[in-house]
């Protein structure tokens, strides 16, 4: 059923060789990170929406790296920030100290949800954030005399990190393989994601209706809690809108309402993993933010939950950042029974890389980039869709704000995805950067069982109309290229 590792790599073995002309060759979903043996460049420099990998060689940036880059690359009013506190003092244990730029992060952190998250653990990757969310949500039924709520929840086509736990919740095939024997197959149960392209019925060439679609969404959950004992689930995480497994699939309107529904009937938590589509890449600074709200704080529709990881653009790549955010009934729960977390890392809440969030989150807010992600986005989505929305071998084009994913396919009509062998996506991906001196992030798996190709276009939030017109004409040329010589 899913491809091998090694199916994977003598695919990318039937590439063509690496020649002189190469100048990007990132393998994110075969060694992630890529190893420094394998033969990338050298990046001399990036600077706004530019990466200069050599000389005289500019390409534009249309996805921040791993959707990371949210305010572009070197900008001074952020790298002075971090080294005005590396200045003052450049770490301190957070057993031993709390220090202004947390507690100044932490604050605007938990004002930016309404108060309704109420904890913050600043962190350093995604991994981390979600490993941390995953073991609290298991500790916090342990304070509860619940030792049994020990089971996840999680989907099929996810990706939650690279550390055993996270990686254990995530479906991504590819990322799994080498390691399932290491795996945790016993606690972390796979219902199907919420992917509309791929699962919407489809009769009399009518469309099941988003109500139909989630009601069936909601009846698998409801199954899966049933089969386990819905005494034994901690929680189900998901990612409001599914990044690099599924290419940008934002989850179909009222399906997050339902599932913290079910889960708030059943006592068990909602994780969301916002490492790549949180901190503002949907135009809203928070995933499970609606669109009704007012100010800074919570809405009406919102779907608000217990435990939240977010990195990527929470520092924009300035440090490597990431937090988990922990919500009023967990929060509430500890403050209560007086518990503590038994978990820590030694650069927990370190005061540079809050520096740098923090430095990042008020750009965003001074510049009202927000708004520009949605403006741009609207525009990205509206240019990507004419430009491509015809193309055979486009089957669809979804997203939100700037984090727009466009599928491959076969066959329109069927879905039918290309053999993975043939390494589609990776192709548009070189293509893209060799002939028309744009970066885009590639995937495979996103039609599940890892097949499938797709690639993403997560421009910066403070990108123009202009380079948004350029990055679309710039990926639609890399598309039709590679369709034309297949
Ligand atoms: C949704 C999601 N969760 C978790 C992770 C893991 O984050 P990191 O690579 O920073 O550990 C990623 C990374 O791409 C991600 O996209």
């Amino acid at each position: 059923m899913g491809q091998s590792v090694s199916s994977y790599r003598s695919a990318r073995r039937s590439l063509p060789a690496k020649t002189a002309g190469d100048i990007i060759d990132s393998s994110s979903d075969l060694v992630h990170p890529p190893s420094p043996l394998s033969g990338l460049p050298v990046l001399k420099k990036a600077k706004g929406h530019y990466w200069y990998p050599s000389e005289g060689t500019r390409i534009l940036d249309a996805c921040g790296g791993a959707g990371v880059a949210c305010l572009g690359h070197g900008r001074r009013d952020i790298t002075k920030a971090v080294t005005a506190q590396m200045h003052s003092f450049t770490y301190a244990s957070y057993a031993h100290f709390n220090t202004s730029p947390v507690q100044e992060l932490s604050d605007w952190l938990i004002k930016s949800t309404g108060g309704k998250m109420q904890k913050v653990y600043v962190m350093c990757s995604g991994s981390e954030a979600m490993e941390a969310a995953l073991k609290l949500a298991v500790e916090y039924f342990l304070w509860q005399n619940q030792p049994d709520r020990t089971n996840f929840i999680v989907r099929e086509e996810s990706y939650h990190g690279t550390t055993l736990g996270s990686l254990s919740a995530s479906g991504h095939v590819v990322r799994r393989a080498p390691f399932a024997p290491l795996l945790i197959p016993a606690r972390f149960h796979r219902i199907p994601a919420c992917n509309p392209y791929r699962q919407r019925l489809v009769s009399d060439s009518e469309f099941e209706s988003d109500a139909a679609f989630v009601a069936r969404k909601t009846a698998e959950l409801e199954a899966e809690f049933a089969r386990l004992g819905p005494e034994t689930v901690a929680a189900v995480v998901l990612e409001p809108v599914v990044g690099a497994a599924l290419g940008c699939v934002p989850a179909v309107k009222g399906y997050l309402a339902a599932v913290k529904a079910v889960c708030e009937r059943h006592g068990a938590l909602l994780i969301l993993d916002e490492v790549m589509c949180g901190m503002g890449r949907t135009g809203f600074l928070h995933a499970w933010q609606g669109e009704a709200r007012e100010g800074d704080g919570s809405g009406p529709d919102d779907v608000v939950p217990d435990l939240q990881a977010i990195a990527k653009g929470f520092a924009g790549g300035y440090q490597p950042a990431s937090a988990l955010l922990v919500g009023g009934k967990v929060a509430g729960v500890m403050e209560r029974e007086g518990k503590v977390f038994t978990h820590g890392h030694t650069y927990q809440n370190h005061p540079v890389v809050a520096a740098a969030a923090l430095a990042v989150q008020r750009v965003v807010e001074k510049e009202g980039l927000l708004k520009n992600v949605r403006v741009q986005g609207t525009l990205l989505e509206r240019l990507l869709k004419q430009r491509l929305g015809t193309h055979p071998n486009v089957g669809d084009i979804r997203g939100k704000g700037l984090f727009w994913g466009i599928e491959f396919v076969k066959d329109k009509l069927t879905k039918e995805p290309f053999d993975p062998a043939l390494g589609i996506a990776e192709r548009v991906h070189k293509t893209a950067v060799r002939e028309f001196r744009v970066l885009v992030y590639h995937g495979q798996g996103c039609a599940g069982g890892g097949r499938g190709d797709h690639i993403m276009v997560m421009p910066a939030y403070d990108i123009s109309s202009k380079l948004v017109a350029e990055i679309v004409e710039r990926v639609a040329s890399a598309v039709e290229e590679v369709f034309r010589h297949l």
